[in-house]
């Protein structure tokens, strides 16, 4: 079997199929047609992930250091999730902050305001799981945010599902790994959790009158390409080693260009956010090694 064929079945299992693209670990960005990048952020710093024109999502970014495979790795984690949106209720405004997750139990934790009004999505109201079924359910207007034990997913229709996971750092069978970085508020042990993002386009590329943007968003640009940019090189054991790839070549401009001033800014350099106007896709604006997506 060859390696691409490999490689599509372990982005099948993850999810990752056409029309969905995400972060994960530390953090590996997975486009929607199949590109991927390594993109470290910079330390207590917001970025923006995907900017649409009624949708916009910033990540914070946070370093940290582990071992694997016998190195000690300075790399980073996505460490919280902001998200933005006005709905029929109001506008929302919801966090997804890992400092706030318990590394041993992974149990989930999110709040925000929905047209001012404050709410909570708790994993760990048990009662609540077993009375409500499997789900715990905040509706905003014309958005729903779902929430099981850990994992919360944001349905905006007719455009976007998102999913927020958070995972121990590095992981969870290797929570001893961890050497540094970020540490649960009210656990101050020696583990940390991080979090994997999803962003599913419910609707075809094509028919969008704008194009997303954003580190994650851009890759929904209507090509069958996914670019691929930079990505660190897999440590070795015994050496020290500090990721550096910024997604280079897989991203119009630099990376600078998404940093975001606070938690929920929306305006950057792309930003998509209440975009009226017909925004043309921007293939080919990205420089890095393009490839045959898998669509
Ligand atoms: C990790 O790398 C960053 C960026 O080079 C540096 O600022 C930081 O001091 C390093 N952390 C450790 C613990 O060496
Ligand atoms: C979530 O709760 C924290 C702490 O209570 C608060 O500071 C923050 O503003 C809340 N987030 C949102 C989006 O409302
Ligand atoms: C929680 O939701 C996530 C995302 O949809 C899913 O992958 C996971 O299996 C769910 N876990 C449980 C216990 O239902």
């Amino acid at each position: 079997m060859g390696l691409l064929a490999l490689l599509h079945i372990a982005q099948a299992a993850l999810g990752l199929c056409p029309g969905t693209a995400g972060g994960q670990g530390d953090p590996h960005l997975y486009g929607a047609h199949g590109g991927h990048a390594d993109f470290r952020g910079r330390d207590n710093t917001f970025f923006n992930v995907v900017s649409h024109q009624k949708m916009s999502a910033n990540i914070k970014t946070k370093d940290g250091e582990f071992r694997l495979h016998g190195a000690i790795v300075n790399g980073s984690w996505m460490v919280e999730l902001h998200l933005i949106a006005p709905t029929t209720a109001g506008p929302l405004f919801w966090t997804y902050d890992a400092a706030r997750i318990s590394p041993a139990s992974l149990l989930g934790f999110s709040n925000g305001t929905c047209g001012g009004k404050p709410f909570k999505l708790t994993g760990s109201r048990m009662g609540n799981l077993l009375r409500n079924g499997p789900l715990q359910r905040k509706v905003c207007g014309d958005v729903v945010l779902q929430a099981n034990h850990s994992s919360v997913k944001v349905f905006m229709l007719p455009y976007w599902a998102i999913t927020v996971a958070p995972k121990a750092t590095p992981d969870y069978f290797h929570r001893s790994d961890r050497i540094s970085g970020p540490e649960a508020h009210h656990l101050p042990q020696r583990a940390a959790v991080r979090l994997d993002l999803l962003f599913t386009l419910l609707r075809p590329e094509r028919s969008l009158d704008v194009a997303p943007h954003g580190l994650i968003g851009q890759t929904f640009d209507g090509s069958d390409v996914g670019v691929d940019g930079a990505v660190d090189p897999k440590p070795q054991r015994g050496e020290r080693m500090t990721t550096m790839a910024m997604a280079e070549g897989s991203i119009e401009g630099v990376w600078q260009d998404y940093i975001m001033p606070s938690p929920f800014a929306t305006s950057f350099k792309f930003s998509r956010y209440n975009v009226q106007v017909r925004s043309d896709v921007h293939l080919g604006l990205r420089d890095g090694l393009p490839r045959r997506g898998h669509r």
